[in-house]
């Protein structure tokens, strides 16, 4: 893995060595404390010729300034004042670990004329600089970072706040949730051969270090809870099924837990209903939505969240063999229902039927929220910057749009009722696992609904949003961890304390 920095906070005082980065507002060019890092104004030289203005982003440097013990001086654009939110923040900590190269010592100054920039600005600046510094290089024997820098020792960045105490608790829980994203994005990259159902429920168990309370279920438990929709998935493949139940319980007692719902196929082949060769290159991430659960479930537990919180995964592999499930068999779902599967390909709705019903049969859950690289469907709809939202509840469905513009998670919410349900009718069962021609996301939601009842429910399609999502800032890998933070956003201001 890629060499993580590491990250601390201290008061302002002019650097003398090593790397230095300050900031500088569009159109503003250097002032306050930034000038006093450069007694010997070579910075504003620097700005007028590479004609920096300050743009958002923007980084201008100079090598070993004469005169001065700096190795590097540079400047980051911050653009306009106004616009810096917090996760603005966290694309410049993104942006100047973009710039860190082989740098050891490293010195942030945080410091804007006019501008207060608080704790949990430059702990956001801190997470952003973790989360950029990613790279799933671990398979290379030759590490060259996959495009990311690859300094040979660990940065230590030293960042300098007016409040580096605030900052230093902040980046607590801030660290916490990066280490969640992380943890997911390592998932979602990590190759089917080493990650299979069985291999992917030892990581949840691990999860038992932060005080998770973590039961995995093996066919057996399935099969007696009647789960034959997720088992009819696996069983064309000898590496079994597995369910996964954490139980995060930082919250009161009578609270009832939030609880959220991942999609686990480790690698997705389309079963008889096989998929070109083109359409199976990316299907080692088909687990997306486990591996934010998962990552969820990290997050919380690592920053101690005040909340009671449940995480399933159902893990499969979609697999071919001579026991694969075929188009037109009729299994039966633990809630009873009997499902016609005439694409076998739509395997990840047949896993989550049975992972939502056992999720609010046994916990009475406030809400469920599922997450899945459920559809093909969604990223025709809404391309990779947005993933799909469908629930049965416009509370929950604001909560999440707002959680997910703080993050910039985005979430668009699309259309459920009766006419799309009726799609999923079934001549020969309860209902069939696949809709028509039109609407392949919407109907893959509706048959989710048939499995939740009344529960406060959400779904999140994010087949376009987990993986081979443009890179970012914040992000440079093919397994983005999306839906940790957003996640842990709508738990942190909706269901703590
Ligand atoms: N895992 C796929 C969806 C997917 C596609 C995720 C591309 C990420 C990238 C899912 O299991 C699937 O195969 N869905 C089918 C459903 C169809 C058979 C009704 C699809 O989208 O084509
Ligand atoms: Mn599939
Ligand atoms: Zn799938």
């Amino acid at each position: 893995m890629s060499l993580k920095p590491s990250i601390t906070f201290a008061k302002f005082s002019a650097p003398r060595k090593g790397t230095v980065f300050v900031l500088s507002a569009e159109g503003e060019g250097l002032a306050g404390a930034a000038s006093a890092c450069d007694p010997e104004k070579v910075l504003e030289r620097a700005f007028a010729a590479a004609e920096f203005s300050g743009k958002f982003g923007a980084l201008v440097e100079v090598l070993a300034p004469q005169g001065s013990q700096f190795d590097r001086l540079a400047a980051i654009g911050t653009g306009q004042v106004s616009e810096l939110d917090e996760h603005a923040w966290m694309k410049i900590g993104g942006a100047i670990a973009a710039a860190l190269r082989n740098a050891v010592e490293v010195a942030v100054v945080l410091d804007l004329p006019g501008l207060s920039i608080g704790g949990a600005e430059a702990a956001a600046v801190g997470a952003g600089i973790l989360m950029r510094s990613y790279a799933f290089d671990k398979y290379k024997t030759k590490k060259d970072g996959n495009g990311q820098s690859t300094p040979k020792k660990p940065a230590k960045i030293v960042i300098q706040t007016a409040h580096p105490a605030d900052a230093k608790k902040k980046f607590a829980d801030a660290e916490a949730v990066v280490g969640g994203v992380l943890l997911a994005r390592d998932l979602v990259n990590e190759p089917a051969n080493m990650l299979g159902p069985v291999e992917f429920a030892a990581r949840a168990g691990a999860l038992e270090a932060l005080g998770v309370k973590v039961e995995i279920l093996a066919e057996k438990e399935m099969r007696k809870l009647g789960m034959g929709s997720l088992l009819g998935v696996a069983q064309g493949s000898p590496r079994g099924a597995r369910l996964a139940v954490m139980q995060w319980n930082g919250g009161k007692a009578k609270d009832k837990p939030v609880a959220f719902v991942g999609k686990g196929v480790t690698f997705d082949t389309g079963g008889n209903s096989m998929k070109p060769a083109s359409s199976m290159e990316d299907m080692k991430g088909d687990m997306g939505g486990a591996a934010a659960v998962l990552g969820l479930m990290h997050a919380l537990a690592a920053r101690k969240a005040k909340a009671n919180v449940v995480g399933i995964i159902g893990l499969v592999e979609n697999a071919v063999d001579g026991n694969s499930q075929r188009p037109g068999d009729i299994v039966t779902s633990m809630s009873g229902q009997t499902i016609e599967v005439l694409n076998t390909d739509a395997e990840g709705r047949l896993v989550l039927a049975d992972a939502l019903w056992y999720c609010h049969d046994r916990f009475q859950p406030q809400f469920m929220i599922d997450l899945a690289t459920l559809t093909g469907a969604i990223m025709v709809a809404l391309g990779q910057h947005h993933a799909g939202l469908f629930s049965n509840n416009d509370e929950l469905a604001g909560r999440l749009a707002e959680a997910g513009q703080a993050t910039q998670e985005r979430v668009w919410r699309m259309p459920l009722g009766p006419d799309y349900d009726k799609l999923i009718d079934s001549r020969n069962a309860d209902m069939k696992n696949i809709g028509g021609r039109y609407g392949g996301a919407i109907t893959a939601a509706q048959f989710l609904q048939r499995f939740v009842k009344d529960t406060p429910w959400a779904h999140l399609d994010i087949a376009g949003t987990a993986m081979g999502a443009p890179a970012s800032e914040i992000n440079q890998s093919w397994g983005t961890g999306f839906g940790v933070r957003l996640l842990d956003r709508l738990v942190h201001d909706h269901y703590e304390g």
